[in-house]
């Protein structure tokens, strides 16, 4: 069994001071064996805004797999923009941009999905699938194979026409032969979880979608700010939401899944509690 915590949309720079504290205690609390931090880590990707979410980084004292988001890309600084968009990120945070996590039982990739040409959007390229589907094949078919991008495979329940990560199509079906079991990602600042078939019909293998919501940033769009903590012990799958109550984290809901003859299902027993 492995406990991942699954944190996005920090947004240094807007981030609210508290929580911050609040996600670091309770990161150094229930010691995961992993963070997998999905993008967005600054507003602006500005110096200090990088500055802040490294210091964040090296306050967590267990290991981090981080991928970029749209807004660690400058925005209005078209130079830096256009010539080089991930310097500073590369800088402060780390100069891999294919990080892998692998341990005996999980495997996880991310992807940088953040392009300077697609502004808030972003795509995978094909270069970026066939490492994805390569590294994921070599691996061994005992091991949960995660795939962590900015942006979203799955558009959000109350959003179906949300932009969604561009070639999406191309990779989901290069990447179902190789086993992989689950999705995650952030970007829409709404945390959700599904089914990829739901909306990839070709995809003939069930594999688990889920979406954070922001942790820390205050512009939350109508939800709390949420992280969730994610415990996989295949056959089963469990994913904890904690959300801020405005003096700490509590758990939101929780939703749990079972693999049934190849297919994700929702528990008998699934709770919600909503707070
Ligand atoms: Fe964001
Ligand atoms: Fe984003």
């Amino acid at each position: 069994m492995r406990v991942v915590a699954h944190i996005s949309d920090l947004h240094f720079g807007m981030e609210d001071e508290r929580i911050i504290e609040g996600l670091l205690e309770d990161i150094a609390g229930f010691h995961p064996s992993v963070v997998v931090i999905s993008g967005d880590l600054t507003q602006r990707a500005r110096k200090k805004q990088f500055e802040a979410a490294r210091a964040f980084i090296r306050k967590i004292p267990v290991p981090c797999l981080v991928v970029p988001g749209n807004h660690d890309i400058p925005l209005y600084d078209v130079v830096r923009r256009a010539l080089m968009p991930l310097r500073r990120y590369r800088h402060y945070i780390t100069t891999d941009l294919n990080p892998v996590f692998q341990d005996d039982e999980l495997m996880i990739l991310g992807a940088n999905t953040s392009r300077a040409a697609t502004f808030k959007n972003g795509r995978i390229s094909t270069a970026q699938i066939k490492i994805l589907a390569d590294t994921f094949s070599a691996a061994g078919s005992h091991l949960f194979k995660v795939l962590v991008t900015h942006h979203p495979f799955l558009p959000p329940l109350d959003y179906p026409y949300a932009a969604l990560v561009g070639r999406g199509a191309l990779a989901v079906e290069a990447l179902e032969p190789c086993g992989i079991d689950m999705l995650l990602s952030g970007h829409y600042h709404r945390g959700f979880m599904g089914d990829l078939q739901s909306h990839y019909t070709a995809v003939g293998r069930s594999i688990i979608v889920a979406q954070a919501g922001t942790a820390t940033s205050k512009r939350t769009r109508g939800e709390k700010n949420s992280y969730d903590r994610i415990i996989i012990g295949p056959p089963d799958i469990c994913f904890d939401r904690y959300a801020w109550d405005g003096r700490r984290f509590v758990k939101a809901m929780t939703t749990q899944y079972k693999k049934v003859n190849g297919a994700w299902q929702l528990h008998p027993q699934n709770i919600h509690e909503t707070r």
